[in-house]
């Protein structure tokens, strides 16, 4: 047994059946035992590779985008320029190289990062030494005023409630210890959800049995950030892995290793993400005042912001070796069976913003 999962089981033995956002919560941040407390996830050594970490190209095409948005909010000076869980710095320290194409833009900026993992934060301040990030735990800390917000699987991360569809209405997931004491978990029913947290399309005649995912703490962030931006000019890109519409159907899932693993299975060791509700996102940022474009394809959004020509140049200087490395990495971040699809852009901004890049037919 993990120390983790002591501490999870004996939080049952008391309290009862632990609800599945819970569990994810205490799984990823336990201070003392939490997966982003107490390891560096990303790279081959680690769980997981990322868009940034797979090539250059990516953060480099985010620091284009956010120079012709700061343009596009009237070119404020200062501005925060923020990002939520910026991992090893990669893409920020790309956004800004690339940036500097855009007089005064990286001049303006003052950088805030908004991370919870000390082993992280420690490689950024290191990454972005140069800049003065300022760190934060949420988004709440950032400061008033104009900001543009970078958030690259970030709301992935954000724990999930699971409902189920019961013959007496929805009902929440949550986890038990297994029968017979081998210190294993396994899925139980609790309560029935309250009425105020159905599923807004998809309540009625749900077969008994389906899952539906919603994050609260994901909508409140969503939130959070479309008030700033009907507040003060803004701009926030969010890309993750999701759906666009309500979805049914439990997408929770753990990876060690490169390999997916069993999610209740020795907590705090393995990553546990669940796929991003976009439509719920767009939601709760319209509903804050912010307009929002998107969500498309990551594949689409790249290459109208001009990853080719991008990638182009670089092979020009390139070595046949690195020259295969790059179209490798073009095709993981652009192809439909890759990320391409799979993984989604949407902006939110102020009210009054005009269209943003990678966001026109
Ligand atoms: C999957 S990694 C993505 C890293 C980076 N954006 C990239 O694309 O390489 C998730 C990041 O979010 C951070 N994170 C996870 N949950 C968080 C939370 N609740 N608040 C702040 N940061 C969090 C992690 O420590 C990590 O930096």
């Amino acid at each position: 047994m993990t120390p983790l999962a002591r501490v999870i089981a004996e939080q049952i033995e008391t309290t009862g059946p632990m609800p599945v956002a819970r569990f994810m919560e205490l799984a990823l941040n336990h201070p003392q035992f939490g997966y982003y407390r107490t390891r560096d996830p990303l790279g081959a050594a680690g769980d997981f590779i990322t868009a940034p970490e797979t090539s250059q190209m990516f953060g480099e095409m985010i620091g284009l985008w956010s120079a012709v948005a700061w343009e596009a909010l009237g070119a404020p000076t200062p501005f925060t320029l923020a990002e939520l869980g910026p991992g090893h710095g990669t893409l920020m320290a790309d956004a800004l190289r690339a940036g500097r194409t855009k007089p005064g833009f990286v001049e303006a900026a003052r950088l805030h990062l908004v991370e919870t993992s000390p082993r992280l934060r420690a490689r950024q301040a290191e990454t972005l030494g140069g800049f003065d990030p300022v760190f934060h735990d949420d988004v709440a800390g950032l400061p008033d005023g104009p900001l543009i917000v970078l958030a690259n699987e970030f709301f992935d991360a954000l724990p999930v409630r699971q409902l189920v569809a019961t013959e007496g209405g929805w009902a929440e997931r949550c986890i038990d210890r297994q029968p017979g004491g081998d210190g294993g978990f396994t899925f139980t029913m609790g309560d029935q959800a309250p009425v105020a947290d159905l599923p807004p399309i998809a309540a009625p005649g749900a077969a008994p049995g389906t899952i539906f995912e919603v994050s609260p703490a994901a909508q409140a962030v969503a939130g959070e950030l479309g008030g700033r931006c009907a507040r003060a000019p803004g701009a926030v890109l969010i890309i993750d892995y999701g759906h666009a519409a309500v979805a049914m159907g439990e997408t929770l899932q753990a990876v060690r290793g490169h390999r997916y693993a069993d999610p209740l299975s020795d907590p705090g060791t393995a990553d546990l993400t669940a796929h991003v509700d976009f439509g719920a996102l767009g939601r709760c940022a319209r509903d804050a005042g912010a307009t929002v474009f998107g969500p498309i394809g990551q594949g689409r959004f790249l290459l109208s912001l001009g990853i080719a020509a991008r990638a182009k140049r670089l092979m020009a200087a390139a070595s046949a070796q690195q020259a295969d490395d790059i179209e490798a990495a073009f095709q993981r971040l652009l192809a439909p069976s890759e990320m391409g699809n799979l993984f989604k852009v949407m902006a939110l901004a102020s009210p009054d913003a005009e269209a943003l890049p990678g966001f026109t037919a």
